[in-house]
């Protein structure tokens, strides 16, 4: 089977600092796949490469078996990947519905020829309305979405994806400044929101990794040390070795 997303022998520097030292990651479609690694080991750097924000200094990433290594980041967005909780795609001034309907409705225009586009609004309203309820948010459907809590400004970030029509989905640290149970709230909101869609996401919570991911890997100083099943991963030696080094162990439970 064509991988999802395929990254081979990805390098990347920062002056002469080497950060990630070559970088081998395959996720497969469908799959939820977490990356998971001590502070500093280069996650972030690496999604931002996906995402097209930086280039490498080597290596190869394939998006569906073509190449996305050197693509704008507007033109990987284009080919169905997307990078959320970011907020930034957040309009506070629209209401919640709006937000989601502006992204269906960019979608719908970049895919539809114009013979095709009769169907119009009423299918981009629906596409709208079914987002709503599956990222949690339809009781907040016309406040304005600068008005929501942290933690729905994310479902509506990851709304605003799933409308855009993206059928791969990179999240970094969906959970982040969350409490508990928004966190865990908020992973099963992501599990259900994105069936069927391939899901690579960064996560500190050990909890939120073990509940959603179908495979994990794990980066360290800029090398992915091990990458396999939950229980492998868990089971695994040098993954322990490299978390409890950084204080992460009993993260990783027994
Ligand atoms: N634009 C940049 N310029 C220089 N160094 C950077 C830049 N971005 C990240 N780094 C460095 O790269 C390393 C990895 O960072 P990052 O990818 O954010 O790690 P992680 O997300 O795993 O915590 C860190 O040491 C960070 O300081
Ligand atoms: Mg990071």
């Amino acid at each position: 089977m064509i991988p999802a997303l395929a990254l081979y022998g990805i390098e990347k520097r920062f002056g002469s600092t080497r950060i990630l030292r070559g970088v081998d990651l395959s996720v497969e479609p469908g799959e939820r796949h977490a990356l998971i690694g001590p502070n500093g080991a280069g996650k972030s750097t690496l999604f931002n490469l996906i995402a097209g924000g930086t280039r490498p200094n080597a290596g190869r990433i394939d998006l569906f078996g073509a190449e996305i290594t050197r693509l704008a980041p507007a033109a990987i967005t284009r080919r169905g990947l997307a990078r959320s909780f970011q907020s930034t795609s957040v309009f506070a001034r629209l209401s919640v519905f709006d937000n989601l309907r502006c992204a269906a409705l960019l979608a719908e225009r970049k895919r539809a020829r114009w013979w095709q586009r009769f169907a119009g609004s009423r299918t981009v309203d629906a596409r709208a309305e079914q987002v709503l309820d599956a990222v949690g948010l339809s009781v907040r459907r016309d406040v304005w979405a600068g008005t929501l809590s942290y933690a729905e400004q994310r479902a509506l970030d990851l709304g605003i994806a799933l409308a855009g029509g993206a059928h791969t989905l990179l999240l970094d640290e969906p959970t982040a400044g969350m409490n508990r149970s928004e966190a865990a709230r908020a992973i099963e909101l992501i599990r259900e929101a994105t069936a069927g869609r391939t899901l690579l996401m960064i996560e500190h919570d050990m909890d939120a990794v073990f509940a959603i991911a179908d495979r994990i890997s794990v980066l360290v100083q800029g090398r992915v040390i091990a990458s396999g099943a939950p229980a492998a991963i868990r089971a695994d030696a040098a993954v322990r070795d490299a978390y409890l080094g950084a204080g992460f162990g009993a993260g990783l439970g027994t």
